[in-house]
């Protein structure tokens, strides 16, 4: 059987389940910490699986630069070569080639662009999106897509969305299917609710085994991306696993799991524990800020990871300052514990169908603090 989701629990439209991979088992809603170069960074591959994480995304788009798709192949794949033993999802380029490259040029056929890393050329198409990632062993494998830029007129929107149509059609015919294995398709449509329906409906009548949200949190707001959801959510299949790709802090993931969306992936708990941001039962804390230099008291008392359970503040402050490679560690360390925290409380609210007190409790613990 290809990889699928079984329904647990439903509260409101939230939901709960299962995801079957060929790499275990996954329960949802579910954050995936962002694995873009075959590593976590600053995280050993046993750290990130302590934390409760069970799902890790890899990128097409810098694993095809760097070492390179077949020689992440030879090596056994991504699950081998990173020592990760859980399933893997891999975006499928689009998306970095657009915030990453330099020199692009598209056309309906694909995308030529030239390496961040050493200005080398070179072309993505659906075919050989879907290529890399059977090579590096993906248990998701996304489409390749077009994350139309913010803002952009609806006609720009319109035509970017029936290319990425078109696309997701080209990957599925390119795609060979795999026990345990499955293919995304990628809603796109900007903030239109016409444009967000037809590409459920095209995504729909060629069948995928998810379905993700693509094309949000790229700078429309908080507002805007729910009222987006609102109206996208409930159109995609209830059978499958919604994923809404690059979001979010707590509070947007929050806001996503009661609209019914099961996975999710963002920088955020990486990108800004390596400059000195933690995500707390509290709200956020920047450790930069003078104030934490001689607070004797842990980062958050209801946290568990290593930097909470065994130091102080003032400690977490001043490896922060000295740009002591320790710092970013365990500050990432405190965030991934703290977005898989999130995510088994949320679970596990689903199931008890207390869901809105649950989220009432989450925002007060979040209003007081604001750095
Ligand atoms: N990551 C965040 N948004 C997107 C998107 O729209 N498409 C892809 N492929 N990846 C994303
Ligand atoms: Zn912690």
């Amino acid at each position: 059987m290809t990889l699928h989701w079984t329904p647990l629990a439903r509260d409101g439209a939230a939901r709960a389940g299962v995801l079957h991979t060929a790499h275990g088992t996954v329960e949802t809603p579910v954050f995936m910490p962002v694995g873009t170069a075959g590593t976590v960074k600053a995280m050993t591959a046993d750290a990130v699986r302590t934390t409760g994480a069970r799902m890790v995304l890899g990128n097409t788009y810098h694993l095809m630069l760097r070492p390179g798709a077949e020689r992440v192949g030879r090596l056994g794949g991504l699950h081998c070569f990173m020592d990760w033993r859980g399933p893997i999802l891999t975006d499928s380029g689009g998306f970095q080639v657009m915030s990453l490259a330099g020199l692009r040029s598209m056309d309906e056929e694909g995308v030529t662009f030239r390496s961040h890393v050493d200005g080398t050329k070179h072309r993505l198409t659906p075919e050989r999106s879907v290529e890399i990632q059977r090579l590096l062993g993906a248990d998701v494998t996304m489409c390749f897509d077009e994350c139309t830029p913010f803002p952009a007129t609806e006609e720009q929107v319109a035509a970017s969305m029936r290319l990425s149509m078109r696309w997701a059609a080209r990957s599925r015919a390119a795609y060979e299917p795999r026990e345990g294995h499955g293919l995304f398709g990628i809603v796109q449509g900007g903030v239109h609710p016409a444009l967000r329906a037809e590409s459920v409906e095209a995504l729909t009548a060629i069948g995928f085994e998810g379905y993700a949200v693509g094309g949000l949190a790229v700078g429309e707001g908080q507002a805007a991306m729910f009222a987006t959801l609102d109206c996208t959510v409930p159109l995609m299949p209830q059978d499958a696993p919604r994923y809404l790709m690059g979001v979010g802090t707590p509070a947007d993931i929050l806001g996503a799991v009661r609209r019914g969306i099961d996975m999710f992936d963002c920088v955020i708990p990486t990108r800004s524990g390596r400059t000195g941001r933690a995500y707390t039962s509290r709200g956020m804390l920047n450790l930069r800020n003078a104030r934490h230099a001689e607070d004797p008291s842990p980062l958050d008392p209801a946290c568990g990871c290593p930097a909470c359970a065994r130091h102080s503040r003032a400690y977490l402050h001043h490896l922060i300052k000295a740009e002591e490679m320790l710092g970013p560690m365990l500050l990432t360390w405190h965030n991934i514990q703290y977005y898989q925290d999130l995510m088994r409380g949320l679970r596990i609210a689903i199931c008890e169908g207390r869901l809105d007190e649950h989220a009432a409790a989450l925002e007060a613990g979040w209003a007081p603090l604001r750095e």
